[in-house]
């Protein structure tokens, strides 16, 4: 069953309408939200639980699970904190950036909602440096909501003070990783911390932290108006709800749109991108959850549902939910080069496996992409994304090996052609 209007929790995705706080009233934000916070806070992690509600960043941890990690008092007076990760960098994933562009309350009364459910004194909402345009809105909207008394002291009349605070960052896709962005937050370089602790027992200034994805934060308001069972009647056992999925690259109309989980690859394109650019049999692959899962090939990916489970099944992941879709055009051992060339980059350099590895994968697959390699190279390029892999403090290491094990797994006979073709230019000139 595809998601009809009436169903989206985002229903400003586009901009029609503007984003400012009357807005967004006359749209059900913030619509008594004094009586959803007197259910309690105990009722609300369970409600959120009962949604089936899992983390839209891309690692999909239980939301209300996580939630109930958080303290229910405070040790030494210590207070409690909810980091909002706004800092949207995944290459593909621009999801975030749309809500906060076109619907900023909904994410400003999550938090409130949210914080208030985990015993937080404050959320501090961490956009990435390069939204610009995006963070002067989410100033602009964060005031309304404090010049309207929504946040603050006695935040809607709750009694519950809470603070919205908003931190730029400064361009680190680093910064995105959960314990990389409480050190920046704390003034500190964005490295990755090793985890255990989690933030929950120990996060930012040492005191018990939740990080949470801006479009989990999002729908909380809504899922605790419509109620749980409405928006687990949605998706697919274990992977329940709505979800804007991000399509780019090759179809006809690129867009982020709010769908039902769940949904056939090929829905989902047909109905809302005008399908593939120059027709379905012209599709390569797919990397269906932002540049950290694994390509699949075409054949694969069409009748697949869009879930956690459809696309681990795949040997990928869903991810962000941000859909790259490359056509027969698309020069693909060159594409996922570039990709390794950004975890090269991107590494923060404290752990050897990453530093050293990623560096190396990207080298190598340089020298895949023109063929000026041996046909040994392929197995021991795979071979060091192995030892890369699950050997790193945080998950960029396994983010840059990944893509490479996708790309040799589905694609060596490519790989296989230039190099042979490298090492006998007559064959390529046979072939033309
Ligand atoms: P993770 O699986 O390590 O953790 C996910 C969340 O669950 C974290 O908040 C973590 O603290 C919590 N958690 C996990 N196990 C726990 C436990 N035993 N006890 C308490 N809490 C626990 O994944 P991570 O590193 O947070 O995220 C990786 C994903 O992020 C990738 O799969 C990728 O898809 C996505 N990503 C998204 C980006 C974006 O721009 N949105 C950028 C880069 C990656
Ligand atoms: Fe830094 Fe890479 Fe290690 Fe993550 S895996 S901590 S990015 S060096």
């Amino acid at each position: 069953m595809a998601l009809q209007d009436k169903d989206r929790i985002f229903t400003n995705v586009y901009g029609f309408q503007p984003w400012n706080l009357a807005a967004a009233r006359a749209r059900g934000d913030w619509d008594n939200t004094k009586a959803l916070m007197e259910r309690g806070q105990d009722a609300i992690i369970e409600e959120i639980k009962a949604s089936g509600l899992r983390g839209r960043g891309g690692a999909g941890f239980p939301t209300g699970m996580k939630w109930s990690f958080m303290p229910k008092e405070s040790k030494d007076g210590r207070p409690s904190f909810l980091v909002i990760n706004a800092d949207e960098s995944e290459p593909g994933s621009c999801k975030d950036r749309e809500i906060i562009r076109h619907d900023p309350h909904k994410l400003i009364e999550g938090a409130l909602i949210a914080g208030y459910a985990m015993r937080a004194r404050a959320a501090y909402i961490y956009i990435r440096g390069e939204y610009i345009r995006e963070a002067e809105t989410l100033f602009a909207a964060v005031q309304e909501a404090y010049d309207a008394g929504l946040i603050g002291k006695n935040a809607s009349g709750s009694g519950y003070d809470f603070d919205v605070f908003v931190h730029r960052g400064a361009g680190a896709y680093i910064c995105g990783e959960e314990t990389a962005m409480i050190e920046s937050l704390e003034g500190k370089k964005g490295q990755p911390r090793l985890k255990p602790p989690f933030p929950a027992g120990a996060g930012l200034y040492g005191c018990p932290t939740t990080v949470n994805n801006v479009e989990s934060i999002a729908v909380a308001p809504t899922i605790l108006r419509r109620g749980a069972a409405w928006f687990s009647s949605f998706g697919r056992e274990n992977n329940k709800g709505t979800k804007l999925f991000q399509i780019s690259g090759h179809v006809n109309r690129p867009c982020v749109v709010e769908e039902e989980m769940s949904i056939p690859f090929s829905e989902l394109i047909e109905k809302h991108c005008g399908g593939i650019r120059g027709g379905k049999d012209n599709l390569l692959a797919v990397i269906p959850g932002g540049s950290s899962v694994p390509l699949v090939p075409a054949a694969e990916i069409w009748d697949a549902p869009m879930d956690f489970d459809g696309l681990r099944a795949l040997g990928s992941g869903l991810g962000t939910a941000a859909v790259i879709v490359m056509d027969k055009s698309t020069d693909i051992v060159r594409a996922i080069s570039r990709l390794s060339y950004f975890y090269k980059h991107e590494s923060c350099g404290q752990c050897t496996p990453c530093r050293e590895g990623t560096g190396w994968m990207w080298r190598v697959m340089e020298r895949l992409r023109t063929g000026d390699a041996d046909v040994e190279e392929i197995d021991m390029l795979f071979n060091v994304t192995k030892q890369v892999e699950g050997h790193t403090i945080c998950a960029l290491g396994d983010a840059a090996a990944w893509p490479i094990q996708g790309l040799i797994k589905h694609f060596r006979p490519e790989i296989e052609r230039r190099i042979a073709e490298n090492a006998r230019p007559e064959l390529s000139e046979a072939a033309e």
